[in-house]
C-alpha cells in the first residue's frame, strides 16, 4: 500500500511560476509515487476573503484546469474541493475543543500576518482557526505525509500537537487519528520546491507585483522579461557579471536548454555578450517551455463543466473516508 500524501492550496489568485516550480512540479512527481490527495482549500481562502468572496468559485475552477493542463491526472490522484467534504468543517469543530487558543496565538504565521496584511480583517475566529482546520484537511483523510514548503512546517508542528492531545484526550488505546509528517522536496530533487524569484529578486509573488504568470500570454512575458534584475554592478556590455547573482538568470536556468545556460553564464562573465539579448532569449524559452500547458489549458477552457466534473469525481472518492473518519471521531468522543 502507497503512503498518502495530501496538499490543498487557497484559491486566490493566478498561478505563476513560483507555484508552477515550487509546488505543482513537486505535485506531478508525488502522483505517481503516493496515493495523492490535492484539494483546492477554498474554506481557508475564505477565512481572509470573506468580506470579498466573489472570486473564489471561479479561482477555485481555474486552479482545477491549472493543475490538470499541467499533467495532474484526476485518475492517478484524487483532486477535490474543501468545501465539498463537510466532514472536514465537524473535524475541525472537535479540533477546536482540544486546541488550547494559547497554541494558535502562537503559531508565527498567524502573527506575522496579522501584522503585515492591513487591507483584509483578519481579527475574524475563521483565520484564527487556520492552522486547525488545516489539521482537519489532513487528518480527516488519514494522510501521513504533508508536502510543504519550509515557511509551513510550523502549521503542520502545531498540527500533530493537536492529533496527540486529541489522541490522549478520547482514544484510550483504541486506534486513533492518523499524526501527520511534513514531506520536504528533496534537494537534489530536479526543480522540485525550488524558491522562484520575481523580477525584482524577491520571491516571485502576486502582491508585490514581480510575477510572471503561467497563463500570460507571449506577449505579456517578452514585457516582463524586459523588467527582470541582472548583476546591478553590470552597468556597461564591458563590464564582466556575475550569473550567480543575476536574478533573470536564475529563472532562465529553470527553463533554457542546459547548454545553452552555460554559455550565457560564460559570455556573461567574460563580457561578450549583453543582458537584453539574454533577456530575449529568456522570454523565448519561458514562451516555449509554457507552451504545451497553454494550449491544453485553452482545450480544457473549452469544455464547460469539467473543472466541475473533476472536482465532483474527486469528492465521490474523497467523502467515504471522510465519513469513516468523521463516525471514528464520534465514538472516540463519546457522541457516538
Ligand atoms: N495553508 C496552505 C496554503 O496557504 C493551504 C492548506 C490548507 C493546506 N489546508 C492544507 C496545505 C492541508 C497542506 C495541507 O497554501
Amino acid at each position: 500500500m502507497k503512503e498518502r500524501v495530501l496538499t490543498g492550496y487557497r484559491p486566490t489568485g493566478k498561478l505563476h511560476l513560483g507555484h508552477w516550480f515550487g509546488n505543482l512540479q513537486n505535485m506531478l512527481a508525488l502522483q505517481d509515487q503516493y496515493d495523492a490527495f490535492y484539494f483546492v482549500a477554498d474554506w481557508h481562502a475564505l477565512t481572509s476573503e470573506w468580506q470579498n468572496p466573489a472570486d473564489i468559485a471561479r479561482y477555485t475552477e481555474e486552479m482545477v484546469l491549472d493543475w490538470v493542463a499541467a499533467g495532474l491526472d484526476p485518475e492517478r490522484c484524487v483532486i477535490y474541493r474543501q468545501s465539498d467534504i463537510p466532514e472536514v468543517a465537524e473535524l475541525l469543530l472537535y479540533f477546536n475543543m482540544v486546541t488550547p487558543m494559547s497554541w494558535l496565538e502562537r503559531t508565527p504565521s498567524y502573527k506575522e500576518q496579522q501584522q503585515q496584511i492591513s487591507d483584509k480583517d483578519l481579527s475574524n475566529v475563521g483565520f484564527f482557526t487556520y492552522p486547525a482546520l488545516q489539521t482537519a484537511d489532513i487528518v480527516i483523510m488519514e494522510a501521513n505525509l504533508v508536502p510543504v514548503g519550509e515557511d509551513q512546517l510550523p502549521h503542520i508542528e502545531l498540527g500533530r500537537e493537536i492529533v496527540r492531545r486529541f489522541n490522549n484526550t478520547y482514544d484510550a488505546g483504541k486506534r486513533g487519528l492518523v499524526e501527520p509528517k511534513a514531506l520536504l522536496a528533496k534537494s537534489g530533487d530536479k526543480d522540485a520546491g525550488a524558491r522562484v524569484p520575481g523580477s525584482d529578486g524577491r520571491k516571485m509573488s502576486k502582491s508585490y507585483g514581480n510575477a510572471i504568470f503561467i497563463s500570460d500570454s507571449p506577449d505579456e512575458i517578452r514585457k516582463k522579461a524586459m523588467g527582470f534584475m541582472t548583476d546591478p554592478a553590470r552597468m556597461q556590455l564591458s563590464d564582466p557579471g556575475d550569473p550567480d547573482i543575476c536574478v533573470l538568470h536564475q529563472v532562465h536556468k529553470l527553463v533554457g536548454d542546459p547548454t545553452a545556460i552555460e554559455t550565457w553564464e560564460e559570455c556573461c562573465r567574460n563580457a561578450s555578450c549583453g543582458c537584453v539579448p539574454h533577456k530575449k532569449e529568456f522570454a523565448e524559452d519561458l514562451i516555449t517551455y509554457l507552451a504545451d500547458f497553454q494550449a491544453k489549458r485553452v482545450e480544457l477552457d473549452q469544455r464547460p463543466g469539467f473543472a466541475r466534473e473533476v472536482l465532483e469525481a474527486g469528492a465521490a472518492k474523497a467523502r467515504p473516508i471522510a465519513q469513516a473518519t468523521i463516525e471514528r471521531c464520534r465514538s472516540l468522543v463519546g457522541l457516538a
